[in-house]
């Protein structure tokens, strides 16, 4: 039973993926891994990484508009636009702005949202609140991440597990049958140097040093950012299946954050979840943080997977530290 108001629905989910793929034999060739190593600690088997000529915008733009393709919405009737992105086009102005340019959204308010790989989840906590508060009918919510872009490639403890992708979904009020039924996020910004980009903003702005040091590219702790993971993503799927009124015996289908096959199975395992009700394509994507919720979905909902009336967890957990979990009957 639902124990919350239903306020957003999802009504269309849309993905766009760069074409060039990069397997982990690939990788082999310019860092000491082996495709071995990788499988067996991640999971992952090959990503896809954009060219110069896709940038974070050109990759939200092009699932945005998968998912409103599938509306009879036009672009000019969307109201809000919210990115989730670690990889901004720009440190000014938003990329929201640029993907609003590129979808002709002319009327939409846009902005970015900073929730690195929970980010898609905070985006569509956020969106329901507009929706709640009736300051926004029609809404985009799109996650892109070109992580190829901030990873250290010469890193070989992080380089392997990231992606870049983007996906997106269109949301509105529900009728109130079908949507968000419940969720819960936390952040604990002691945590913050586990996962992070040191240089490159404000604290320590881009000088030409930082280039031979590598601090403006991603660092992390990959055991305490593990840990974290499955406990935070454990505690949130419980929490917001409570406020969705929900067991996890009550999950049709776990959509959760494609960072490691270790962590999602571990998160399930405590969760309660069998695998068998777990959506899971890290292997062909690796990382691509916020994206990789919505990628997945537009992925289930085309394979069939996700059927209307389903109940369906998603969690995430990432730098900050970040995470949630968001119930919805679909
Ligand atoms: N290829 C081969 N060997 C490697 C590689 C690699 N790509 N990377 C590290 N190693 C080596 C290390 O150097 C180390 O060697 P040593 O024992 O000789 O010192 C050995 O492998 C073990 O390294 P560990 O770091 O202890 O390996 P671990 O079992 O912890 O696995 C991993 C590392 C996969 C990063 C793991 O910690 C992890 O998955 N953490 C979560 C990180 C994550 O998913 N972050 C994404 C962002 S947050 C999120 O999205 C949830």
């Amino acid at each position: 039973m639902n124990a919350n108001t239903i306020f957003a629905e999802i009504i269309s989910t849309g993905r766009f993926l760069p074409p060039e793929i990069t397997t982990n034999a690939d990788l082999e060739k310019v860092i000491d891994t082996s495709d071995d190593w990788i499988r067996e600690r991640t999971g992952i088997k090959e990503r896809r990484i954009a060219g110069e000529d896709l940038s974070t915008a050109q990759m939200g733009a092009r699932a945005s508009l998968d998912a409103i393709g599938k509306t009879d919405i036009d672009p000019t009737d969307i109201d809000l636009i919210i990115l989730s992105t670690a990889t901004p086009d720009r440190l000014l102005p938003s990329t929201a702005c640029d993907i609003q340019a590129l979808i002709g959204a002319t009327n939409a308010v846009a902005f970015d949202l900073g929730g690195a790989c929970s980010g898609f989840l905070y985006g569509l906590s956020m969106a329901e609140g507009y929706l709640a508060s009736g300051r926004a009918k029609n809404i985009l919510v799109v996650a892109s991440e070109k992580m190829s872009s901030i990873v250290d490639w010469t890193d070989r403890s992080t380089c392997v597990l990231f992606g870049d992708g983007a996906g997106a979904c269109m949301v509105q009020k529900s009728e109130g049958k079908n949507g968000i039924i419940g969720s819960h996020h936390g952040s604990d910004g002691r945590l913050a140097e586990l996962l992070y980009r040191p240089a490159g903003g404000s604290l320590i702005p881009l000088n030409s040093q930082l280039m031979e040091t590598g601090d403006h590219l991603v660092k992390m702790s990959g055991k305490e950012v593990f840990r974290n993971a499955v406990r935070s993503m454990v505690e949130a799927s419980e929490k917001a299946l409570a406020n969705a009124g929900l067991s996890s015996d009550d999950v049709d289908l776990l959509i959760p954050h494609q960072a490691n096959i270790r962590i999602i199975e571990s998160t399930a395992r405590y969760a309660g979840i069998s695998m068998d009700k777990v959506f899971v394509n890290v292997h062909r994507y690796g990382n691509m943080s916020s994206a990789t919720i919505p990628v997945a979905m537009d992925e289930a909902s085309e394979m069939g997977i996700l059927k209307t009336g389903m109940n369906i967890l998603t969690v995430a957990f990432g730098a900050g530290f970040a995470w949630g979990a968001v119930a919805i009957r679909w």
